[in-house]
């Protein structure tokens, strides 16, 4: 549906429903650019999201009301993010077609590429080229999305728990790419075949995508994230989840050259050595399941392709030297922590907050500025 705007100025508000917290971005766009205007973070209960999906709506409902009286945020409709096992993006090469004769036809192709029933899944495309094969057959790629029924009613349920409007459902990581480097295909640097792979890590799910020219041509998740980081130190040491957390930020990985710790002040040394190993098995296999990812993507297309950069967000992604780690393991010419902000300027009221959350407000961020479009 299109959307009246009224004067100079346009609002979206994206609302990012995670493990840990719920958070909420709201961007104006004005003359001079976008402006995140309103910002909050609140803790979501224990239990109530996991796996990246809804449990307990109610819970949640609670905890996006109480996000709306401490945040400065004002306005009903918002738009969400979804990533789970029950949201599936693929790449799909299909005969070329019109739009409306696609509209159709995907319906019907759809089964073919998704683990789920399409009966029980809300789809939905994106045409991203066509393309002549040496037999001079016209095809097009098309990025399927589709969403399992329930899992989109439970988020809709825990939204209008909350007295709010559903105006939108965006994948996750296509909001993160959207917040980093935006969607129009002059901000990249990147030549054709050149591709950027995007790591967010939070607490329950990482996320992986890859894109080229602005346009996610690929999308995983991974339940190895922050908590596992987490849990590895709890079960090693035989301490509370909330001390092992405290250790994990504290301490985190040695540095890769030195093997020198960060802040271990109080910390007893032979636990910093513990933590170092806990942490850096999980890393290890993270490392190992990004690569697979990554070397699936790159199989997969025909055309020869890099990925000569990746990009890391989300909370997790702040684990000390996980940067030095990644770099090494996956043998990437440059892992950088992406920013967040590339794209807004952070009225002054909220800069503190935003601050505060810097690496975890990436997904909000991207999910107001696709509100601003719809
Ligand atoms: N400085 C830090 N070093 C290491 N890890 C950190 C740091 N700060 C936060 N984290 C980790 O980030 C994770 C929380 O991330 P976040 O708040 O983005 O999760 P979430 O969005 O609620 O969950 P999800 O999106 O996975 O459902 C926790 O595992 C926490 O330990
Ligand atoms: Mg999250």
């Amino acid at each position: 549906m299109g959307s009246l705007s009224f004067g100079s100025s346009q609002t979206g508000i994206g609302l990012d429903i995670g493990t840990e917290h719920v958070r909420v971005a709201q961007v104006k766009q004005t003359g001079s650019g976008f402006v995140l205007t309103g910002y909050g973070r609140v803790d979501v209960p224990m239990g109530a999201v996991a796996d990246g999906e809804i449990v307990d709506s109610a819970a949640v409902s609670a905890a996006i009301k109480e996000l709306w009286r401490v945040s400065n945020v004002r306005g009903k409709e918002v738009s969400t993010g979804v990533s789970n096992q029950r949201v599936i993006v693929r790449l799909i090469d299909l005969p070329f077609m019109e739009r409306g004769e696609l509209q159709n036809a995907i319906q019907y192709q759809a089964q073919d590429y998704i683990p789920m029933a399409v009966e029980e899944s809300i789809l939905d495309f994106q045409i991203i080229g066509d393309y002549m094969t040496p037999s001079d057959e016209h095809m097009m790629e098309v990025l399927l999305v589709a969403a399992h029924r329930e899992m989109i009613g439970n988020t809709v349920s825990a939204v209008e728990g909350a007295g709010l409007k559903l105006s939108r459902v965006d994948v996750s990581s296509f909001a993160i790419v959207r917040a980093l480097m935006g969607d129009s295909l002059e901000v990249l640097p990147e030549s054709e075949g050149e591709a950027t792979a995007i790591v967010h890590v939070s607490s329950g799910i990482t996320n992986i995508a890859v894109v080229e020219r602005g346009i996610p041509r690929f999308n995983r998740i991974s339940s190895l994230a922050g908590s596992t980081f987490t849990q590895a130190i709890a079960n090693v040491l035989n301490v509370t989840f909330d001390e092992a957390e405290d250790l994990k930020i504290r301490v985190g990985l040695p540095d890769i050259d030195t093997g020198a710790s960060g802040d271990v002040s109080g910390v007893d040394p032979e636990y910093v050595q513990v933590v170092h190993q806990s942490i850096e098995r999980e890393v290890n296999k993270f490392i190992a399941e990004v690569r697979r990812s990554l070397d699936y993507y790159l199989t997969q297309t025909s055309q020869v392709r890099t990925i000569t950069k990746i990009l890391l967000t989300g909370s997790g992604a702040q684990l000390r030297n996980f940067d030095h780690y990644l770099e090494k393991g996956l043998q990437a010419q440059q892992v950088t922590l992406g920013d967040p902000l590339a794209r807004v300027q952070v009225a002054s009221s909220i800069q503190q907050a935003v601050h505060d959350d810097r690496m975890g407000c990436v997904t909000a961020i991207g999910l107001a500025l696709g509100g601003l479009q719809s």
